[in-house]
């Protein structure tokens, strides 16, 4: 059984779930053979766990807020690591709480263990903006990028996307995409019009290979966390299609989504 295609929920909508060391959890997608995954989980304030010695998947994570010490390194806002399936995450300690984005690849998956890949740690701030010029499909949303980490054999990358406010073409209709790879997404800031609905911080989606997405557009602005299943996003496009300015909440959703994650959310008011 493959992960299943969601796209999009707001996690504002997800509830969170206690779990037995004190942690709360926000289960967003889940591949149940292989253990594939991704979560929301907050730490406590004042949590402290010793190193459990080696994962048995791969842990990728995200510093959403607050700070949270690896082994003893501070890991803050935005702060990213990565720890290859069986090697050892490290110490936990907290001061003051911390709420993370973590993936955790699969258990059987070649290209997330040990040897075949290394351990990472970086403050991505310290890092330059990749502010190359997209293909002309998706100029108009002015997109630069920062990656976190390639996977070895092609197998994929983790990085940061922003687009700058106004990233609207001047014509009506645009091609959208298909890529013969997953594409994964949380966004951190901004707004982005896409044909499920209007995507805000805090959406998220998990995009199996083949899926027609797009196009997109963004008025505001944005900045998300992607993954995808290969080095370079590899895309074919489509015929032109409407802008989806406007569009109204549509998700596609996998059978048995609790209804609750998929209301409405206007987000809060900003004044
Ligand atoms: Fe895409």
């Amino acid at each position: 059984m493959a992960r299943p295609y969601i796209e999009f929920i707001q996690t504002q909508n997800v509830d969170w779930a206690v779990q037995p060391d004190g942690t709360e959890i926000k289960r967003l997608n889940v591949d149940p053979d292989d253990g594939e995954e991704t979560y929301l989980l907050r730490y406590p304030a004042g949590f402290d766990a010793p190193d459990h010695g080696p994962e048995d998947r791969a842990e990728e994570y995200l510093v959403l807020d607050g700070s949270i010490a690896v082994d003893g390194r501070e890991q803050r806002y935005h702060c990213y690591g990565f720890t290859p399936r069986g090697e050892s995450a490290g110490s936990r300690r907290m001061r003051d709480g911390a709420t993370l984005i973590v993936f955790r690849y699969g258990r059987h998956d070649p290209n997330s263990a040990t040897g075949m890949t290394d351990a990472i740690a970086l403050d991505p701030v310290s890092i330059p903006w990749d502010m190359s010029p997209s293909v002309a499909h998706i100029a108009h949303l002015r997109l630069a990028r920062k990656v976190l980490r390639l996977g070895p054999n092609d197998s994929s990358r983790t990085f940061l996307l922003i687009g700058l406010p106004h990233g609207v073409p001047a014509q009506a209709e645009m091609p959208a995409e298909i890529h013969d790879h997953f594409e994964e997404m949380f966004m951190l800031q901004g707004q982005m019009w896409t044909p499920e609905g209007l995507i805000r911080p805090g959406a998220y989606f998990y995009r199996p290979p083949e899926i027609i997405h797009g196009p997109h557009v963004s008025e505001a602005g944005f900045f998300q966390i992607m993954r995808a299943g290969a080095n370079y996003v590899r895309t074919k496009w489509t015929h032109p299609m409407p802008l989806p300015i406007g569009q109204s909440y549509a998700p596609k959703i996998p059978s048995g989504t609790p209804e609750s994650w998929v209301r409405e959310w206007s987000g809060t008011a900003p004044y």
